[in-house]
């Protein structure tokens, strides 16, 4: 039996049992001055929207809300232990929150960092700052280069490829819709585009991984006429073939045998409840010119729309094959999504989101400076991700070389995660990261999809007012000077030492 069900069942015995004693014992009627209230609040917290904790467990996630709010009180005697052994942590948590329900995201008391520690960064700012009215606050990228017919107008910040599979019907559904209404893009991950990626209208890009879902034969190869189709939907504006992620590079993606619904089985067309693990290379292509020509069947196949490739960068000598292989051929991606090594993910050896893959300011600033260096980056746009959760996170990852970002679990954030850390066992409390029904009845899309949509934009306008301190007025302006890192008691450097620019 699941906590709304025990809230009921004890509900009603509580009050059968009142009802019995009373009959022998009047004073029992008292009792339900206690009782009362709790059936109460238990009610209220199964028919309210806001909470997906409270809805899925009345009065006892309550408890969460309650510890909540002595937390800085108590947690002033743990200020060392501030990340909570958490992935994300307690400042960047409750920013998300904060911006997501649209609440007020000043702090009072000034910095909660050891400024002089290493690895402390700030931004340059200027004597002269611009603005921020004067400022676009919807910054926007074309993406597609000359071989492209239909390129595709992004925001600097979008959602990152989660699949249908290790998130939720609901979370799906809300992160669409949230796309949908603040117009930025969601990446569909690698499982296949569900019905609940088109439903809301929101803009795609359909991630093509190595297990083709969506667009398989029965041997689990590519199939051109099923991708033809799919990437010709009108929501499908670009599309994504993953090379690898950051969290497991070199490693297949992963979905646990209790996520692989009969539903989720058809759609990637696979047998039910068994571990679905995709191959760890691609069978399309096996070289970097194959992958070239990959990229020109997709760009045909779908009528001309933006085609790139999601990457973590490991072994630099196999990046400059893929850009030699550029030159050769003559083919070009629209963009490359570098993705950090500190990239989250669904369910992931511990080895390989530890101690595998390039974290992203190392990958990037080398991918950048390598597109530089063959003369490729005028025509490709380079998307970032891993770890993006503020707007200085955007500034200095646009600082250093990328043109756009994307977040995964900032949003999964939005969507009211509370890092139960429960995403590869199918009891995500929250309804985020489940397939479990009964759970994901507690993600309302309406709620959940304007946090989204308020999370982006509020990020998005506070990247704008960074950008205007800076005395800039355009995200393409910033630099690597920009960001300031620093690396002992009495030095700081700004990242054009610590990433040198490429000199052409
Ligand atoms: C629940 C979850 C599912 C993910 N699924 C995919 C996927 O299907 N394909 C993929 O390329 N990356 C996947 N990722 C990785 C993200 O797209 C992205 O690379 C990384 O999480 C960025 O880091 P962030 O979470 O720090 O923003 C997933 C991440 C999470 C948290």
């Amino acid at each position: 039996m699941k906590a709304k069900e025990v809230f009921v069942a004890a509900s009603i015995i509580s009050l059968m049992i009142i009802g019995v004693v009373y009959i022998f014992w009047k004073p029992m009627l008292w009792s339900l001055v206690l009782i009362g209230p709790m059936i109460l609040m238990g009610i209220s917290d199964l028919t309210q929207k806001k909470h997906s904790i409270k809805r899925n467990f009345p009065l006892v996630g309550r408890m969460r809300y309650l510890l909540e709010d002595f937390r800085p009180e108590i947690m002033q005697y743990f200020v060392e232990t501030d990340t909570e052994g958490a992935p994300i942590n307690r400042i960047y948590r409750s920013l998300i929150y904060q911006r997501a329900k649209n609440t007020n995201d000043t702090t009072p008391f000034g910095t909660k960092y050891d400024v002089y520690e290493s690895g402390y960064e700030c931004m340059v700012h200027s004597i002269y700052p611009k603005h921020v009215k004067d400022l676009d606050h919807d910054p926007r990228i074309l993406v597609g280069g000359p071989d492209c017919k239909k390129p595709y107008s992004a925001s600097i910040l979008n959602v990152s490829a989660m699949s249908f599979g290790s998130l939720s019907q609901n979370a799906i559904l809300a992160l669409n819709k949230g796309a949908k209404l603040g117009n930025f893009a969601h990446n569909t991950g690698e499982g296949g585009i569900s019905p609940y990626h088109l439903e809301p209208g929101g803009d795609l890009i359909w991630q093509v991984g190595t297990g083709y879902f969506g667009c398989r034969d029965e041997n689990g190869n590519f199939n051109p006429e099923t991708f033809a189709q799919q990437s010709q939907l009108e929501n499908v504006k670009m599309i994504e073939i993953k090379l690898s992620q950051g969290a497991k590079p070199g490693h297949g993606g992963i979905l646990p045998a209790a996520k692989n619904t009969k539903e989720i089985a058809e759609i990637r067309h696979v047998e039910p409840f068994q571990d679905v693990l995709s191959p760890p290379y691609h069978t399309a292509f096996k070289d970097s010119k194959g992958l070239m020509k990959f990229i020109k069947q997709l760009r045909e196949l779908s009528g001309g729309k933006p085609i790139g490739f999601k990457l973590c960068i490991g072994e630099k000598s196999e990046f400059y094959d893929i850009c030699q292989a550029m030159i050769k051929t003559g083919i070009k991606p629209d963009f490359i999504t570098v993705d950090g090594g500190e990239g989250g993910t669904g369910a992931a050896p511990v080895e390989f989101s530890n101690s595998m893959g390039m974290p992203l300011r190392d990958g990037l600033a080398f991918v950048s400076d390598t597109l530089k260096e063959f003369q490729l980056k005028q025509d490709i746009k380079i998307i970032a991700s891993g770890k993006i959760f503020t707007s200085f996170h955007l500034a200095r990852t646009l600082a250093l070389g990328a043109d756009l970002c994307n977040c995964a679990r900032a949003m999964m954030m939005a969507l009211g995660c509370i890092q139960a850390l429960e995403c590869n066992t199918n009891t995500c409390p929250v309804g985020v990261a489940t397939q479990d029904k009964r759970l994901m009845k507690g993600l309302d899309v309406g709620n959940k999809s304007v946090r989204v949509a308020s999370f982006h934009k509020n990020t998005v306008h506070s990247f704008v007012d960074l950008l205007a301190a800076t005395g800039l007025t355009s995200a393409d302006q910033l630099q690597r000077k920009h960001i300031l890192h620093r690396v002992g008691p009495n030095k700081m450097v700004p990242y054009s030492e610590l990433y040198p620019d490429f000199q052409a």
